[in-house]
């Protein structure tokens, strides 16, 4: 079981400080949005570097961006040590994924709320986290979308059946009141941006999504 504080819920003036916050937790998730797979904009490659850096915990980047299979490997170059592309945008998904492992990161696929994970099954043998999407991507802070864990549970069976060491993310509203129902479905790796950030005392935050996740 694995917490992955977003850093979109952080205060974007002092990246390096909210990264500080989060040193008890397993990941730091970076989300980048370009405008047009979501309609959102938020940081690119240099940042992401720039925070590779001085992050203590290893960087979980989520790629909303058109053209991942050309941008993705950048990203593990530029230290992200996960690396999320959407299916969705991808020309190439099995080059995409193996370029990001090529490059030295864990690989990743992600599906919208609206997409299935029936016809990407076979994408399992090409990548280490699938991540199931619990909201529509773009922004921080919306609700969660309990409809998602039939999902999770068709990927858990799915890993199940394959064998293999590969994680399930969730993403969008995970909070002290939903990532029960997330570890229930088969859920281990809970990304949670206004739930932590949102937190007076950050660390003790993620202690108790820790603490319900591991129930
Ligand atoms: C949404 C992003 C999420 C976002 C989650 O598109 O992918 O990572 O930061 O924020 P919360 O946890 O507030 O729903
Ligand atoms: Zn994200």
């Amino acid at each position: 079981m694995q917490i992955s504080p977003s850093i979109l819920s952080a205060d974007f003036a002092n990246l390096e400080r909210e990264l500080a916050r989060i040193g008890d937790a397993d990941w730091a998730h970076v989300d980048v949005m370009d405008n047009h797979f979501v309609p959102n904009l938020t940081l690119g490659q240099p940042v992401v570097e720039a925070l590779a850096r001085v992050s203590p915990v290893p960087i979980d980047a989520h790629l909303m961006i058109e053209a991942p299979d050309r941008w993705a490997p950048g990203y593990a170059e530029a230290g992200a040590r996960s690396v999320t592309f959407h299916v969705e945008a991808a020309a190439d998904a099995v080059a995409t994924a193996r370029a990001i492992r090529a490059a030295g990161a864990r690989a990743a696929f992600a599906l919208k709320p609206g997409t299935p994970f029936e016809p990407y099954e076979e994408l399992l043998d090409e990548v280490d986290m699938v991540l199931v999407m619990t909201v529509e991507p773009g922004f921080g802070g919306q609700s969660f979308m309990v409809d998602q864990m039939p999902k999770v549970r068709a990927v858990r069976e799915a890993v199940r059946r394959r064998g293999g060491e590969i994680w399930i993310q969730v993403d969008g509203g995970v909070s002290l009141d939903t990532i029960g129902q997330c570890v229930e479905a088969g859920a281990d790796v809970f990304v949670a941006g206004s739930a932590v950030y949102g937190a007076e005392d950050v660390p003790a935050r993620i202690g108790e999504l820790r603490e319900l996740a591991a129930r």
